[in-house]
C-alpha cells in the first residue's frame, strides 16, 4: 500500500514536491493545502505545472486531516506551529523543508509544543531541505573517515538571484537600505533555522554545545537592479553572509555559512563558489564540494528555469524523508540520526 500524502502549499518547493510524489511508487497524493485564495478549487497536478491529477486544492484543514493521511510534505512560506501542532496530534507526520530542523529556531516554547503533539499523536517531525537538511548530512559523513574532528565547516555559496521568493529575501535583509539597524537581527532570525542545523549536528556528533550563535555581513548594491519579482536599489543589500557557529570552551567546532548574492553589481563583490563545500578540520583535513549542474536535455530558457534544479534539491531531501517516517518512525522530533541512510530509493530511472 502507498503511503498517503497530502502536500501543504504550491510555491516555489511545493510544486517540485507534488511533481515528486505523483511520481513516486511508494507514495500516493491524496489532498493539498492552498494558502492562496486564487489557488483553492484548482488541480494540483495543474499548479505544479504537470498533467491534471484530480486532486483540488482547499484551505480546509479540517477537511484535509479528515482524510487521515500518513504524512503531510509541509513547504510553506512561513511555518504555522498551531497547524504543525493539529496535524501532528492528528497522528499524521510532516515532513518539512519551511524553517524547521530541531525546532530551536522556533523558540523553546514553540519547540516543547510540537514535541508534546508529536507525543500525543504518535507522530514524528523530520525537517530537511537542500541547505540546511543535506549540506549538514554532507558534513557528518565527510567527517566519518577521520579520527579526530576539530571542526566541521560547511559553506553555501550561491547566486540567488533567480529564487523568486521576495518575502524569503528580504527576511534576510536583501533590499533593506545597507545602514538599517536591524540587519544583523533581520540576518538572526532570518536564517535562524541554520542554527537548528548547528543543532542536529551536534546531536549527530554527540557534542553538547555551549552556545550557538550567528555571525553577519553584507554587500552593498552600486547600482539599482529590478530582478522582476523584487527591486534592489543602489545602496541597499545585494549581498548577505550569515555564519551560524556552534561552540564548545568558546571555540567554534560547527560553522554553517551562507554567502548569497542577488543581482550582478555590488561592493564588495564577493568571489563565488557556486555549490556546497564542507571542510573538516581533523586528522585528516578533509574537503567536500557538492556541484548542481543541469542533466542533460535540460531546457533552461531562463535563469528561473535553472533554478528548478534548486527547488528539486530542496524538495527532494523531505520527499525521500516520507516513506521513512511512514514505516514507523520513532514519535517526536527527528533528525537524520535516528534514520537508516536515505536515499532515492524508488527513483532508479528504469
Ligand atoms: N532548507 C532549504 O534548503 C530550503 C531552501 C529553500 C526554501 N526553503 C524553505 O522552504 C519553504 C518553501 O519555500 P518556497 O520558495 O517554496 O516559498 P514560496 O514559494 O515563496 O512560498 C510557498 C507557499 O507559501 C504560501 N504563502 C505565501 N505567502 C505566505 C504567507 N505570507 N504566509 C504563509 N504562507 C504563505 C503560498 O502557498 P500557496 O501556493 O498555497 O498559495 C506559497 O506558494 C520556505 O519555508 C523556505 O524557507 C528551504
Amino acid at each position: 500500500m502507498p503511503h498517503r500524502v497530502v502536500q501543504w502549499t504550491t510555491g516555489n518547493v511545493g510544486r517540485r514536491s507534488v511533481r515528486a510524489i505523483a511520481a513516486h511508487p511508494e507514495l500516493e497524493l491524496v489532498g493539498c493545502y492552498a494558502w492562496g485564495d486564487d489557488k483553492v478549487g484548482q488541480d494540483v497536478g495543474t499548479l505544479a505545472g504537470i498533467e491534471p491529477l484530480g486532486i483540488q486544492a482547499t484551505r480546509d484543514v479540517d477537511a484535509l486531516i479528515a482524510l487521515a493521511p500518513d504524512c503531510v510534505s509541509y513547504n510553506p512560506l512561513w511555518p504555522d506551529v498551531d497547524v504543525m501542532c493539529r496535524l501532528l496530534e492528528s497522528g499524521i507526520h510532516i515532513a518539512t523543508t519551511a524553517a524547521f530542523i530541531t525546532g530551536h529556531g522556533l523558540g523553546e516554547e514553540a519547540r516543547a509544543r510540537i514535541a508534546r503533539a508529536c507525543d500525543k499523536g504518535q507522530a514524528a517531525i523530520f525537517g530537511s531541505g537542500m541547505n540546511p537538511g543535506f549540506a549538514n548530512l554532507l558534513g557528518l559523513v565527510s567527517a566519518g573517515i577521520c579520527d579526530r574532528v576539530d571542526k566541521i565547516t560547511v559553506t553555501e555559496s550561491v547566486d540567488a538571484t533567480g529564487y523568486a521568493s521576495a518575502e524569503t529575501q528580504q527576511s534576510v535583509g536583501f533590499g533593506h537600505p545597507i545602514d538599517h539597524p536591524g540587519l544583523h537581527d533581520m540576518v538572526e532570525r532570518g536564517t535562524a533555522v541554520f542554527g537548528d542545523g548547528v543543532y542536529m549536528m551536534a546531536d549527530a556528533l554527540a557534542v553538547d554545545l555551549d552556545e550557538v550563535r550567528c555571525e553577519s555581513d553584507f554587500a552593498v548594491a552600486t547600482e539599482d537592479h529590478d530582478l522582476g519579482f523584487m527591486r534592489i536599489d543602489e545602496g541597499c543589500v545585494a549581498g548577505v553572509k550569515a555564519s551560524w557557529h556552534g561552540l564548545v570552551g568558546g571555540r567554534s567546532v560547527i560553522e554553517l555559512r551562507v554567502l548569497w548574492k542577488m543581482g550582478q553589481h555590488m561592493e564588495p563583490d564577493w568571489p563565488l563558489e557556486h555549490g556546497y563545500l564542507v571542510r573538516v578540520d581533523g586528522q585528516p583535513e578533509v574537503r567536500t564540494k557538492l556541484e548542481i549542474r543541469p542533466p542533460k536535455g535540460f531546457e533552461a530558457k531562463s535563469f528561473e528555469d535553472f533554478m528548478q534544479l534548486g527547488m528539486i534539491i530542496t524538495a527532494m531531501p523531505a520527499i525521500n524523508a516520507i516513506p521513512h517516517l511512514c514505516r514507523g518512525a520513532e514519535p517526536g522530533i527527528r533528525g537524520y540520526a535516528d534514520f537508516p541512510l536515505m536515499t532515492s530509493a524508488g527513483l532508479v530511472s528504469a
